[in-house]
């Protein structure tokens, strides 16, 4: 709790700073339906900036989807929708806000080259020099320890290796907002602690999470914010 309560001034501190807004994603209304059924039905939904939010809820509950709605994989209708000060239309989901969110799916998909090229394939999709490339693929596979898998084909991972590439992968894009799906069900006992590490180093650099999660163990990370989902609501406002 003691470092939750240090991270909350610190981040506060450098928000004032840099005259940044408190609250990240603010959305109200926020509706999807598959056919005739809906299967989004948020009110209201507000991240702020520098927090970690677990959203649990029952296998159904509608999470996964959230997350896919906030990263623009899938269409759904919102009333209002502000990321970062920003009006957002979701109809026309902007670059700005798909550059600055990093989603890893629950089973993340790698291409069949390297772990080294999966990681710097983002990179050079965002533009960057060959020697950025380089330089900030090597900080994070540093950063996620991973440096004996870097040449390894995707498909020799465990599964808890797989998510420790995504989250490399996506903190080498250096997101303001992760959304992260179950990222460590499944997972076994040493592979759920490396995952649970980096997310909360994620955390510590102050960086807002978004976490889709039955896990007990995750729920033990100093200061979260838990949010519940059932059928498609989200049961009270933080
Ligand atoms: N593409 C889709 N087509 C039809 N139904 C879907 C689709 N995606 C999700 N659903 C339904 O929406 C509900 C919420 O699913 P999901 O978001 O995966 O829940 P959770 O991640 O909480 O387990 C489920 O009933 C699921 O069957
Ligand atoms: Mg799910």
């Amino acid at each position: 709790m003691k470092r939750a309560v240090l991270n909350e001034s610190v981040v506060s501190k450098r928000m004032l700073n840099l005259g940044l807004q408190r609250v990240l994603v603010s959305c109200r209304g926020l509706r999807r339906s598959v056919g005739v059924r809906r299967i989004l039905d948020v009110a209201r939904l507000e991240l702020e900036r520098g927090r970690t939010y677990l959203l649990c809820g029952p296998n159904g509950a509608g999470k996964t989807s959230l997350l896919r709605v906030l990263a623009g994989l899938d269409a759904a209708r919102c009333d209002t929708l502000q990321f970062d000060g920003a009006d957002i239309d979701l109809r026309n989901y902007p670059r700005q806000m798909r550059t600055q969110l990093g989603f890893v799916h629950h089973h993340p998909v790698m291409f069949s080259t390297s772990v080294f090229g999966n990681i710097t394939f983002g990179l050079r999709a965002a533009g960057l020099s060959r020697e950025e490339v380089r330089r900030r693929a090597a900080a994070a596979i540093a950063w996620a320890g991973i440096q004996s898998l870097a040449n390894r084909p995707p498909q020799a991972l465990s599964a808890g290796e797989k998510q420790r590439v995504a989250l490399a992968r996506v903190h080498a894009l250096d997101p303001i907002l992760y959304l992260l799906d179950e990222p460590t069900a499944n997972l076994d006992g040493s592979g759920r602690i490396m995952v649970t590490r980096l997310i909360e180093a994620i955390a510590d650099e102050g960086r807002t999470l978004l976490i889709a999660c039955h896990d007990r163990e995750l729920l033990g990370l100093d200061g979260v914010v838990r949010l519940h989902m059932c059928e498609g609501r989200m049961d009270a406002a933080p």
